[in-house]
């Protein structure tokens, strides 16, 4: 499997349980959308850290390139970040509009954040990495 291959698929899960939260809060069942939202919480914190502590440095280190796509990319892990706190509140404060307004917005932005990694970031690394490729992919999995 490829880097590509591996995390594109690992935007794929995060998100399929982040619309089961975001469900389950629009049904207003508040136990089963915080199992639900933890879930994704940690999907996605767990996908930000195998970028940004190991994908990321890797593709630096390998071509040099350290004010490029990863600077922006980490900018953007922050934003989404900070709104995953947001809707974290919202939950805990069982508000539903609230969430969902938040909702909206997060599920666009990281649907183009997805999308330009997949398309830029991670073939770039497809290409760059050869043999590093099967390390760096023990190292996430
Ligand atoms: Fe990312
Ligand atoms: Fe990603």
């Amino acid at each position: 499997m490829s880097i590509s291959q591996f995390m594109s698929k690992h935007h794929r899960e995060c998100d399929d349980v982040y619309v089961k939260a975001e469900g389950l809060v629009s049904e207003q069942k508040w136990e089963e959308a915080s199992d639900a939202f933890t879930q994704a919480y940690d999907d996605f914190m767990l996908h930000f850290n195998r970028e940004e502590s190991t994908l990321f440095p890797a593709f630096e280190d390998k071509t040099g390139m350290t004010n490029g796509p990863t600077q922006m990319m980490r900018s953007e892990h922050m934003r989404m970040k900070a709104t995953l706190e947001d809707l974290k509140m919202a939950l805990q404060e069982k508000d539903k509009d609230k969430f969902l307004g938040h909702s909206e917005a997060f599920m666009i932005f990281v649907q183009q954040h997805n999308m330009k990694e997949e398309q830029m970031l991670y073939a770039m690394m497809d290409n760059v990495f050869d043999t590093e490729s099967e390390e760096l992919l023990k190292e996430i999995a």
